[in-house]
């Protein structure tokens, strides 16, 4: 068994596990098409996106001060959700006499802010953690990387080569390949075409500075040890349903 279907068969048994959930049997048995199958697309009005609180209380987090995390929250990521909604009111009045230019900066704009937005939320989510690994998606990240200290080396060489600079470092899992990645990028726009985030680490700059100043290797081991690995394997197992 290679590593790619070891991870296939890792994801077969958490699909498993969740089908035999007496809340979803149900509908798997024989009610096709009822609720419970697949979530019903939800359209987000232009300019509607709304700021989402930490998921944590900013004063219990080993080495990540309220100060930073709070700043951090209510000004780079709220603002980020902020300028979404504004790029997408502009958006909403482009018509077809609108000059090309304005339309692909406005997009460009659109697909910084909406993947700021996104990362921000689940980087804030993954963390309030105790920073063990565990679940599913331990496992896979064994598989895929051939040990956790391998996978957690990899990882951490890849946030700090975006210290003292900025980026995202994103472990994600592709529904087209099914391996893990680790991406790692200077910006919000690259990703990972069809990758489905499960880590995220924010590597800029307003990450960390209130804290540690410009040694940002001190911050990735504060965020290591805060990950939450629950959140983690969950969105391991919802990717691989
Ligand atoms: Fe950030």
């Amino acid at each position: 068994m290679n590593r790619r279907q070891a991870i296939g068969s890792i994801g077969a048994v958490a699909a498993a596990t969740m089908i035999a959930r007496p809340s979803e049997a149900k509908g798997e048995k024989g009610e096709k098409g009822e609720k419970g199958e697949k979530p019903a697309l939800v359209p987000t009005a232009a300019g509607a996106h709304k700021v989402v609180p930490l998921p944590f209380t900013a004063t219990k987090l080993p080495g990540l001060s309220e100060k930073l995390l709070v700043s951090h929250h209510d000004n780079n990521y709220a603002g980020a959700v902020k300028n979404l909604n504004a790029v997408e009111l502009q958006l909403d009045k482009v018509t077809k006499d609108t000059p090309g230019f304005e339309v692909a900066a406005l997009r460009e704009r659109e697909l910084t802010y909406a993947n700021s937005t996104y990362l921000h939320e689940r980087y804030f989510e993954n963390l309030g953690g105790d920073g063990k690994p565990s679940g599913e998606v331990a496992k896979a990240l064994a598989t895929q990387f051939g040990s956790l200290a391998r996978w957690e080396e990899l990882a951490r060489v890849t946030a700090m080569s975006l210290g003292g600079g900025s980026g995202w470092v994103v472990v994600a899992v592709s529904p087209l390949t099914n391996d893990l990645r680790i991406v790692g990028t200077a910006g919000h726009a690259p990703a990972l075409a069809a990758g489905q985030p499960l880590v995220v680490l924010d590597m800029f700059e307003h990450a960390y500075a209130l804290d540690y100043g410009a040694a940002h290797a001190k911050y990735i081991d504060a965020l290591f040890a805060n990950l939450r690995w629950d959140v983690i394997d969950r969105r391991f197992q919802a990717a691989r349903k």
